[in-house]
């Protein structure tokens, strides 16, 4: 079950993602000029795309991986070269039709399925390793909890994903934003301190399987994110079973 915070932001990040946003979106995913400081955010994405990879094995033949929140699609296209069986889902059908538009040949044996809805969906099955890059950043700390335990209660291998770390710097171009017109302003990313998400994940029983396994912080100009790997360290409880681990 979702939270009702989770899905009023969800409903939030929709619009914004597939109408406010949707053009700057699109020109900041290809290598169309853009602003200086649009410059240093497309650098720092590259750079957290490169850092999520390489925290998936490099051969993925046969492996099924969710990129949550998969905006144009770009890793999932680098995860199906490397012969991934990728689901790739968003919640803008804009995005997700250009990430269609957008789709180069695979070599190989990896292939991607697109899909318009909700990361959390049940009905998408399991898997080896799940993606969410820049996807729960917007979400407050309790439900970015909530939905890495969704996440991994169906995954095998890992799940890898980003928030936004707490820093004075941050908090500063919070403040800043906050002064713009409310239309022209995203959905406010909520930034989240380490220690603190770590002691929500501790808490978390859907999570007892699953430990931090690293950590690596991308800071180019107007780009902050924190990578995280959650990595599974006690094999799945059968359903029937649980809350029987000691
Ligand atoms: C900042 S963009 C990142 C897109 C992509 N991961 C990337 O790095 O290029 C965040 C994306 O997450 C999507 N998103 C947010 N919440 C979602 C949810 N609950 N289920 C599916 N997609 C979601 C948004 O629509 C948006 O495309």
């Amino acid at each position: 079950m979702t939270s009702t915070t989770y899905a009023s932001r969800r409903g939030e990040l929709t619009t914004y993602f597939d109408r406010t946003a949707v053009e700057a979106w699109a020109r900041l995913t290809t290598d169309a000029p853009v602003s200086k400081i649009r410059a240093t955010v497309r650098a720092g994405r590259d750079a957290m795309r490169g850092t999520l990879l390489s925290w998936l094995p490099e051969d993925m033949t046969g492996l099924r991986l969710l990129d949550a929140g998969c905006g144009t699609g770009a890793l999932a296209v680098e995860a199906a070269r490397r012969g991934a069986e990728v689901v790739a889902i968003d919640v803008s059908p804009t995005l997700v039709g250009l990430a269609q538009e957008r789709l180069p040949a695979i070599a190989g044996t990896g292939s991607i399925t697109f899909r318009v809805g909700d990361m959390l969906d049940p009905g998408l099955g399991r898997f080896d390793h799940v993606v969410a890059m820049d996807s729960l950043i917007h979400y407050r700390a309790s439900d970015i909890v909530r939905a890495l335990a969704a996440l991994a209660d169906r995954t095998q291998g890992s799940v890898v994903f980003t928030v936004a770390p707490r820093t004075a710097l941050l908090t500063l171009m919070h403040a800043a934003g906050k002064l713009f017109p409310k239309g022209d302003r995203a959905p406010a990313i909520v930034p989240v301190t380490e220690s603190g998400l770590r002691k929500r994940i501790g808490k978390e029983p859907t999570l007892d399987g699953f430990a931090v396994a690293r950590t690596k912080r991308i800071n180019s100009g107007f780009y902050l994110s924190n990578a995280i790997e959650l990595r599974r360290t006690l094999p799945p409880v059968p359903v029937g079973e649980r809350g029987q681990r000691p």
